[in-house]
């Protein structure tokens, strides 16, 4: 018999439909009672983390770090930030995780590195042309005396992209330093062979320590054109945060791709002689609705996977959502690469408030990461039952999903901070401009215990308690793991029902999908012998008779409700609601 597409699709390696949390390490727990969350505040709650029957967590860079880009900015690329714990804390963490079967997966940042990392420093103490600045992209400024920046580029988080070495009264030392994203971040060279070869030694290091992957930082910019022309001038309609994006001398450039290709070699080398292992590296970049970017960097000696926050960024629209699924599961039929879907992350604002905006519905909103927007007339109720309903649709599609802390419990996105108590350096940056992502940050509410700032802080030896780096809001403790626990409506508890089905109903069925129309209002998915229809309106509607599919005589084995009669009544799906079917074949 000829084995069937779907046979041929078959997930072979375990990151291909893995499930896996995120850990924003600063956020998670904390048990010194300083504030600051920790690697021991993971393991204290792995049990957490295992009864969402995850494959991998993923942790946020936890390097030594001046913090300006909350481990953005990493100082030593082979240790642990000392407000975080040690090498051997994180040695702990990566056995106890494996106890329970959990692989564990890091953060590496190649585009930048911190002000503070000791090669930067030896580059601003070094002259111009040395080997020391070589590592980074040290050039002339213009004008008389130089006081003018190298070239035009601005950079992400808002600025001119150049930073001046020294200060101006420094005549002999005409030099700036480009850095993508802020001062404090400058951006390394990688045709530099002192930069490669650092890089394969971080690499091979966190693989010795038993890290299964990386997720690869902001791979967007990394290569850039040499000659580092003027970028071209672009219209008013191209805010603050998109003009480093639409640069052509340092967005999705070929010179990235020679950098990949040297990381798969290293991955696959060290691969070679640890048999055991299935290691891999995942590419954090908005290709979103340019698949031709997906293809590109997962080519077989590049990433094994790459994000597809399409799903993350639509709008609660048919077409939007269709076209979201459609560009991707097109992709792994045609490659075999299966994506990493996600619906949340630390950069973007939290998907209750996301969904819950009044322009959700627009098919143009594209809601993105929403960095410059505020809360005025957000539905959370509304939101939170279409981010069930879409997460009950993500846990369903080929691929592996990533779970951002906090998602599980339903937080909102934080509006309500202090300018004074406001960290993220896009927020300072542009002078309160861009919101920033401190609101999707906020340290996570495990008890209702406000002495304890809801559970995130242990006490100190002596007792005390210090405040959360980020202030939680007053209602924080309504959201707590402990409230959920017993609460079949909660939220938490539809993770676990979620979970458990997708290992049972979805992973089963292997990596191909097909989209099905069943009519307006209605999005429909089949992976096998699951059928997923998703309703985005607020009203109940019955699927279109759709040929090969009988629903009717189907089981219904999901839903985004607790209740999956709920969700399914006399034939129709609930408002808002996602229902999976098996058909039983
Ligand atoms: C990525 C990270 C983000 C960080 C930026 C610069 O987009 O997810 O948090 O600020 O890269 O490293």
């Amino acid at each position: 018999m000829t084995p069937s597409r779907t046979d041929t699709r078959a997930s072979t390696h375990w990151w291909q439909d893995a499930l896996v949390y995120q850990v924003y390490v600063r956020s998670f727990a904390d048990t010194t009672g300083n504030g600051v969350g920790d690697l021991n505040g993971i393991r204290a709650h792995l049990d957490h983390i295992a009864a969402l029957g995850v494959d991998a967590i993923w942790l946020n860079p936890c390097y030594p770090s001046p913090q300006k880009d909350h481990g953005y900015d990493v100082a030593d690329y082979f240790d642990i930030h000392d407000e975080y714990g040690t090498l051997d804390t994180f040695d702990a963490l990566v056995a106890d995780a494996a106890a329970r079967g959990i692989k564990t997966l890091m953060d590496v940042v190649p585009n930048h590195c911190s002000s503070r990392h000791r090669w930067f420093l030896d580059a601003l103490a070094s002259s111009p042309g040395s080997p020391e600045r070589a590592r980074f992209y040290f050039r002339d400024g213009k004008g008389p005396r130089g006081t003018e920046p190298p070239n035009n580029w601005q950079a992400a988080f808002g600025g001119s992209a150049w930073t001046r070495a020294t200060a101006d009264s420094d005549l002999d030392d005409i030099q700036w330093y480009l850095g993508t994203f802020t001062p404090h971040q400058p951006d390394f060279d990688q045709t530099n062979t002192d930069v490669q070869a650092m890089f394969a030694d971080v690499l091979r290091f966190w693989f010795d320590r038993g890290v299964e992957g990386f997720r690869v930082d902001a791979i967007t910019p990394v290569g850039k054109d040499p000659a580092l022309p003027d970028q071209p001038p672009v219209g008013p309609e191209i805010g603050t945060f998109d003009i480093t994006w639409v640069n052509p001398y340092t967005v999705f450039r070929d010179e990235g791709h020679e950098v990949w290709r040297r990381w798969r070699t290293v991955i696959d080398e060290y691969g070679a002689s640890h048999p055991d292992r299935d290691l891999m590296m995942v590419a954090e970049a908005y290709a979103t609705r340019r698949p031709e970017l997906t293809r590109a960097f997962t080519r077989q000696d590049e990433f094994h996977q790459m994000f597809a926050f399409d799903l993350m960024l639509t709008p609660w629209h048919k077409e939007s959502v269709e076209r979201a699924l459609g560009d991707i599961i097109g992709i792994l039929d045609e490659t075999g690469v299966a994506p990493a879907w996600t619906l949340n992350n630390h950069d973007t604002q939290r998907i209750v408030t996301r969904l819950g905006r009044p322009e959700a519905e627009d098919p143009e909103s594209w809601t993105g990461n929403a960095l410059s927007t505020t809360g005025t007339d957000i539905d959370l109720e509304l939101g939170d039952r279409r981010a069930r309903a879409l997460t009950a649709l993500a846990f369903a599609v080929p691929g592996s999903l990533y779970l951002y802390q906090g998602e599980e419990l339903g937080l909102p996105e934080v509006f309500d901070i202090p300018d004074d108590r406001r960290e993220d350096p896009v927020f300072h940056l542009t002078d309160g401009e861009g919101l920033g992502r401190d609101g999707c940050r906020i340290p996570l509410p495990w008890s209702t215990e406000a002495a304890t700032s809801f559970g995130f802080s242990t006490p100190a030896r002596d007792g005390s308690v210090g405040e959360p780096w980020l202030p939680q809001p007053r209602v924080w403790g309504t959201y707590a793991a402990t409230e959920q626990a017993g609460d079949d409506e909660s939220m938490l508890a539809f993770y676990h029902r979620l979970s458990a089905a997708r290992r049972v109903h979805a992973v089963p069925n292997g990596l191909h999908a097909e989209l099905v129309d069943f009519g307006p209002g209605l999005v429909g998915l089949r992976r096998g012998s699951l059928v997923v229809v998703l309703n985005l309106t607020d009203e109940a509607i019955a699927p279109a008779p759709t040929v090969g599919i009988d629903l009717s005589a189907a089981t219904v084995v999901a839903a985004s409700t607790a209740s999956p009669a709920a969700a399914v009544a006399s034939g129709r799906i609930g408002a808002c609601s996602t229902v999976w079917f098996d058909l039983g074949r």
